[in-house]
């Protein structure tokens, strides 16, 4: 029923997942508040996500609303192998996660949780909804809907649908503002850092740091880095996020140019190749390279690969790669996610939002069964809103309110210069 590297690690895995609760207010306010309303009762939810502390307060957030949970990992490299012991040895929820697990076995624990009929789907990246449709075609009659947890996963679904090929509702938790506006840009600011360091332990004072793509994570990693003392040079393709970050006191530069000066460089951009052999070639002996975007698709690591004669493991997480021309170049985690190869993910304080917004959108799914069209929908305004209240008051943070007579002026028209 489970496939998960050591069951021994169960109690090591609760006391993390105990010590992750303390900073999830939200998810601790649920818990309590669905094991006693239920509205999940009997829904089976196939999630693929990864497995760490976080999740694992997410799932049993389910659990106590009723739901019917099977695990599976969303890469690879992520799984946090003792939060998955615990979660089959404490809680009886079956889970298919071994960090390190190949790719064959990665898709055969997707095979899995799919055998478990799920009615819902929660996706980071899109790898359940998408082997589903591919693979498990009759599984899709009866789907209530899914959820889709991250930017790379919301545009191939959107992809999905303009082809129209997605045959249930997805409602894009990733583009909530409780979501995105923290977990982006703060989660990834913090948790990839924390990955680069773990993994190197390189002072970042006094480097140069390049961030490639200035989306709400590279947003964040590029304010992080900046605040180690990194000089921090943007390369992005869009010009009025180009704009924003030379605004925001950074360098932006063609990639490069960038290539050619930088001690660190880092892909958040979502897209393939973002770093590739041209900028391998002329970049500083030691450079070390790393990807906090979904997949590990923006180092073209073939192209590394071809241009290097041998490759050692210094350290844990760090391959380098001796070129042809005798300089060598660092590529930490494989190229996957470097927050959660070589850190713990995101901080469970923002991970709180997000999996609020899971545990909401599920239950706006089932209560709006049939009634939402086969394509990619937001999380509803006043659920946003309302995670935001519960996150402020849990903060302890207090609010002013609009006045009759300001609600008034705003939805008014015949006031002007006076
Ligand atoms: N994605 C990024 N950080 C995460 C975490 N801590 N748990 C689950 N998913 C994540």
């Amino acid at each position: 029923m489970s496939d998960i590297s050591d069951q021994s690690l169960a109690q090591q895995g609760q006391a993390r997942i105990d010590w992750a609760l303390d900073e999830m207010p939200v998810i601790r306010g649920l818990m309590q508040q669905l094991s006693e309303s239920r509205p999940l009762a009997g829904v089976r939810i196939g999630a693929c996500l990864h497995i760490t502390t976080e999740t694992a307060n997410l799932a049993r957030t389910l659990q106590a609303a009723g739901a019917d949970l099977v695990l599976c990992a969303s890469n690879p490299l992520s799984t946090q192998d003792d939060v998955a012991a615990a979660l089959v040895a404490n809680y009886h929820i079956p889970v298919y996660a071994i960090r390190g697990e190949s790719s064959d076995v990665y898709y055969r624990h997707i095979q899995a949780t799919l055998d478990h009929l799920p009615l819902i789907t929660m996706d980071d990246g899109a790898d359940l909804v998408s082997e589903m449709h591919k693979t498990r075609t009759d599984l899709l009659q009866g789907m209530i809907g899914g959820t889709e947890e991250t930017t790379t996963g919301v545009i191939r679904l959107h992809a999905m649908a303009a082809d129209k090929a997605l045959k249930f509702p997805i409602i894009a938790v990733n583009d909530a503002m409780t979501k995105h506006f923290f977990d982006n840009r703060y989660g990834t600011g913090q948790s990839a850092l924390d990955g680069i360091i773990r993994a190197t332990n390189i002072l970042l004072a006094g480097k140069t740091f390049t961030v490639v793509g200035y989306g709400w994570c590279g947003r964040g990693v590029a304010m992080r880095a900046q605040g180690h003392g990194a000089h921090v040079i943007v390369a992005e393709v869009d010009p009025l996020r180009a704009l924003e970050a030379s605004m925001d006191g950074y360098r932006v530069m063609p990639l490069m140019d960038a290539a050619r000066q930088s001690d660190f460089m880092i892909t958040v951009t979502g897209d393939k190749h973002a770093i590739d052999r041209q900028h391998m070639e002329v970049m500083k002996d030691g450079c070390v390279l790393a990807n906090a975007g979904h997949f590990n698709v923006e180092i073209n690591i073939p192209a590394l690969e071809s241009l290097s004669t041998a490759k050692t493991r210094p350290r844990e997480s760090v391959d380098e790669y001796k070129l042809v021309d005798g300089r060598k170049l660092r590529l930490l985690a494989e190229g996957r996610l470097v927050n959660l190869a070589a850190a713990e993910g995101h901080p469970s304080a923002v991970m709180d939002m997000s999996f609020a917004n899971q545990v909401l959108a599920a239950i706006y799914l089932l209560e709006q069964q049939g009634k939402l069209s086969n394509e990619v929908h937001s999380v509803p305004l006043r659920i946003d809103q309302e995670i935001a209240r519960l996150k402020l008051d849990a903060m302890q943070i207090n609010i002013d309110e609009l006045s009759a007579e300001q609600q008034q002026y705003l939805s008014s028209w015949q006031e002007g210069t006076t």
